[in-house]
């Protein structure tokens, strides 16, 4: 199966009432991880990558190869996407080159007519290739050298805006924020959400900062029209805990417990997982 872009699986998501996980991919392991689990629960599956870890991949093109390369090889039939997640404006015009089906442009940090011309140039440009684009208005808070950002609520006539522009998704900031949520996190901003859902006319939405958020937090979302949900940290989580767990139980000293190949299969184990455990969540397993 070739890449697919993520409108369709979206508009089948937001009409079925599910949403698909986009979970964030470092190496190889967790791209295998992810893809093993979209196969085993049957789910379409977003394969985000920021474009710091496409650095540390060695670039985009690396990364379509890989991606295409273990499509082929596992042989992948449910629908994958491989989407640039918090693109630059350069970042999503190369992301298109090196053959993405999906982009994200993040313009939420300038103010919201440049975000207008900007998202309305990448859709043009990704519209050519038929990629799929998501823009974002209120930007998601985070952690950042130990300070808290709480994450900016969007404007539902913002939204509206931006969702008028030919994107096929939108993520809005309602509190949401990425990292682990500090003890003092209020929780998801729904009445917010309410409003985004109202002025933007049955678009998909996404949340982003899907780790830790409870259960409960996330069916609402998924109610009033989520239907894209991103993971990153929660992998790498699992994924450190299962590593050290074998380090400490002295696995790599025994036999040949060293080689990468085994060294690193409890953690990629881990991230198949939760992976799975997620789109169960979501509601996104066998709708593939
Ligand atoms: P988390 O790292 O909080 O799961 O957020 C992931 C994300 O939103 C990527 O864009």
């Amino acid at each position: 199966m070739k890449l697919v872009n993520m409108k369709e699986m979206l508009i089948k998501a937001r009409k079925e009432g599910y949403a698909v996980g986009q979970f964030n991919i470092n190496n190889l392991e967790w791209t295998k991880s992810v893809l093993v689990a979209a196969k085993e629960s049957n789910s379409p599956v977003i394969l985000g990558v920021s474009e710091g870890a496409a650095k540390y991949m060695g670039g985009f093109k690396t990364i379509v190869g890989m991606v295409e390369g273990l499509l082929e090889y596992y042989e992948v039939t449910v629908p994958v996407a491989l989407h640039l997640d918090h693109g630059s404006y350069d970042g999503a015009k190369n992301a298109i080159d090196a053959g993405f089906s999906s982009v994200m442009f993040d313009g939420s940090h300038y103010d919201i007519e440049e975000n207008k011309q900007k998202t309305t140039e990448i859709v043009e440009y990704a519209k050519l290739k038929d990629i799929s684009v998501e823009a974002e208005v209120g930007s998601i808070g985070g952690e950042e050298d130990g300070v808290v950002g709480t994450g900016e609520v969007a404007d539902a006539e913002e939204c509206r805006m931006i969702a008028g522009l030919g994107i096929d998704t939108l993520a809005a900031g309602i509190g949401n924020i990425h990292g682990k949520y500090p003890e003092n996190w209020t929780g998801l901003n729904f009445e917010a959400l309410g409003k985004i859902q109202d002025s933007t006319d049955g678009m998909p939405l996404v949340l982003h900062g899907g780790t830790g958020i409870p259960e409960d937090m996330i069916k609402e979302a998924i109610s009033l029209g989520v239907s894209k949900i991103n993971v990153n940290t929660e992998c790498q989580l699992v994924f450190a805990e299962a590593t050290r767990k074998y380090v400490e139980a002295g696995k790599d000293l025994e036999g040949k417990g060293f080689d990468p190949r085994k060294l690193l299969a409890p953690g990629s184990q881990a991230v198949v997982d939760i992976v799975k455990v997620k789109m169960d969540l979501f509601g996104s397993t066998n709708k593939a």
